[in-house]
């Protein structure tokens, strides 16, 4: 099992008021398994994100990484978590505007310390693997908005994470970007890596080979393939 929770709640406050969003949420992954988790806006999932991806920690209940349970790590444990077990892709990309797509490629193994050299050829690899290798020195407002996802899942690899979590990640493209980005996944997943994708798309969440809904912070099964 790459990661299981089991009994997660977790709550906002708001003022004096504490408010519910997860709600005995329990989930697990197996290594090498291809899941969406779908629900509309509002249910969750991002939140969910957050605490899957060592950035947030639940209220309550249990959560295990990689054997590892996250609820007794520090704040270090938890960043080295991030970095050396998880690679994150997001919406609206995140890339630094002003650094070249390699140099965006490269920033983890900055944060990880490997050398120069080594780096330069990881995060080359890396942006050939996502089709990239003739926009290497491009930056970010020089891409096109699949070009720029497709640079953020090359950073998001090129450490090779156990677990590549993505939330909407074709939320921002076009139908034939979002589409490229869902063979980008597909491919991976084909080649060993765990994928967990959140999306409030039912077309999106089927690229996946298990759907899990989410609505109202509750989560339900919703078919195995
Ligand atoms: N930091 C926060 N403080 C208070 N409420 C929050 C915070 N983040 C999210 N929420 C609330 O939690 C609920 C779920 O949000 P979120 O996880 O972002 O949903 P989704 O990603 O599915 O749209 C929403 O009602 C939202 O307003
Ligand atoms: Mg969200």
């Amino acid at each position: 099992m790459i990661l299981e929770l089991k009994g997660i709640y977790k709550n906002y406050q708001q003022g004096k008021m504490s408010v519910p969003v997860l709600k005995d949420v329990n989930f697990s992954m197996e290594e090498g398994e291809y899941v969406a988790i779908m629900g509309p806006s509002g249910s969750g999932k991002t939140t969910l994100m957050n605490i899957i991806g060592c950035l947030d920690k639940p209220t309550e209940g249990s959560f295990s990484l990689d054997g590892q349970d996250i609820l007794t790590c520090s704040e270090n444990d938890m960043s080295d978590l991030r970095l050396n077990k998880i690679g994150f892709v997001f919406q609206s990309f995140h890339l630094l505007p002003r650094q070249s797509a390699l140099a965006n490629v490269e920033l983890p193994l900055n944060y990880a310390k490997v050398a120069k050299k080594e780096r330069r050829e990881r995060a080359l690899k890396a942006l050939e693997r996502v089709g990239l290798a003739d926009r290497v020195d491009f930056l970010p407002n020089q891409l096109s908005g699949g070009q720029m996802q497709r640079v953020a899942i090359a950073r998001a690899i090129v450490n090779n994470p156990k677990l590549l979590l993505a939330d909407e990640p074709t939320g921002a493209l076009d139908s034939k970007s979002g589409a490229q980005v869902m063979e980008l996944f597909q491919s991976l997943n084909d080649e060993g890596v765990t994928v967990l994708m959140i999306t409030h798309d039912a077309d999106i969440a089927a690229h996946a080979k298990r759907v899990v809904t989410i609505r109202d912070g509750e989560l339900k099964e919703k078919e195995v393939k």
